[in-house]
């Protein structure tokens, strides 16, 4: 059987945005007459459920997406440049079972030969640097990308800064702010930034910094005004929860929504121990799929206490190894108002449809 797939690992990331998705089913299986009983900052959408920044990088995969039944999908992160995709291969299986605890987070993981067909059993690790094409490539195809969603579909525009040679850390923050306001132009109703990428060594973590994510935040709400503001960020552990409480408390009033998270990162090395990723930066990568589930139900209780104690009005989007309905329930449990996977629907397609069986 030909494998569908959303963004095909075994292909470059060029090739993907060429020629993907691959062998998606071209079905409709959105059902518009029901009346949305959910809402998401304010948007009726059909479900509390969708597809995170990554797989999905022009407006044939958002549209796919959209057609299969997710119903708040984001377009793979982009920036206000040009900028390369670190070399393929970009995505690798890895061999572990059960959580990826911080503990298992200290020794190296050995990239798997195959697949394994157990979704359970999946983990794998990206590193793309957040490749983009440009605002003059992105923008336009984004106007597609919106007229793709259906009656009671959302979609959300990812955006990043990037550091250029000479750039003081205000003009680097200000970047985030000059890609959303470029996202808003072309008409994207709902902005997230990602100020959790593990994978471009000079940029860095940013969500970790209480100066960078409240300048960033500021800085980004001012050029987008009334958009709402979505910031993607990355596992905090325990003995970081003063800071989790520090930066949340400072970007409340810019913050509409907080989505967690992105990936855990590990070593990943070959069978004989040697870095698998090629080129500089890359041994340590980003993880996600089936072994981070915990972190991310972790983040989502920790936000949701928070919300409750303080009185914050931010919604809460989980992401990280939702594979089945199993997961998107226990999310929803923990406190998330909308939950996403990209491991999950990259291997099936159909996870949408499954999850809406079950509401
Ligand atoms: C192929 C791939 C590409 C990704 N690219 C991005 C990205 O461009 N921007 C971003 O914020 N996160 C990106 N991520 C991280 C995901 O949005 C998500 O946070 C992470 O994969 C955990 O969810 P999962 O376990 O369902 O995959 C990417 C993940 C994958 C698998």
């Amino acid at each position: 059987m030909t494998e569908a797939l959303f963004y095909d690992p075994a292909r470059t990331f060029e090739d993907n945005y060429a020629n993907g998705p691959f062998n998606m089913d071209q079905k409709d299986y959105r059902d518009g007459s029901i009346k949305s009983q959910f809402t998401f900052l304010g948007f009726p959408v059909q479900s509390p459920f969708g597809i995170a920044a990554g797989s999905l990088p022009t407006s044939r995969h958002t549209n796919a997406a959209f057609t299969l039944g997710y119903d708040v999908v984001v377009y793979k992160t982009q920036r206000s440049g040009e900028f390369p995709s670190n070399p393929f291969p970009n995505v690798l299986p890895i061999d572990v079972t059960g959580d990826i605890t911080l503990d298992r987070l200290k020794k190296p993981f050995v990239v798997r030969k195959e697949y394994p067909t157990d979704l359970k059993e999946l983990s794998i690790t990206n590193s793309f640097g957040v490749p983009s094409y440009g605002p003059t490539v992105w923008q336009d195809d984004l106007t597609k990308a919106l007229q793709g969603a259906g009656t009671g579909q959302l979609l959300i525009m990812s955006v990043v800064g990037t550091i250029r040679e000479g750039m003081t850390a205000t003009e680097y923050y200000n970047d985030f702010a000059v890609a959303a306001r470029e996202a808003k132009d072309a008409g994207a109703q709902v902005i997230e930034i990602n100020l959790s990428c593990p994978n471009v060594a000079s940029e860095g973590v940013i969500c970790y910094s209480v100066d960078a994510v409240y300048e960033i935040c500021k800085l980004t709400k001012e050029a987008i005004g009334d958009t709402p503001l979505i910031i993607k960020v990355g596992y905090y552990a325990p003995e970081q929860q003063e800071l989790l409480e520090t930066i949340v408390e400072k970007v409340s009033p810019y913050v509409g929504a907080i989505s967690s998270i992105n990936t855990l990162a590990g070593e990943i090395v070959k069978e004989d121990g040697t870095q698998a990723l090629p080129g500089k930066g890359r041994l340590r990568s980003g993880i996600c799929g089936a072994g981070i589930s915990w972190a991310g139900l972790d983040m989502v209780q920790r936000l949701d206490a928070l919300r409750t104690q303080k009185g914050y009005t931010y919604e809460i989007i989980g992401v990280g190894g939702v594979m089945s309905p199993a997961e998107f329930h226990e999310y929803r449990k923990a406190g998330a108002n909308l939950v996403q996977s990209v491991t999950g629907a990259m291997w099936n397609q159909y996870l949408a449809r499954d999850i809406k069986a079950t509401l």
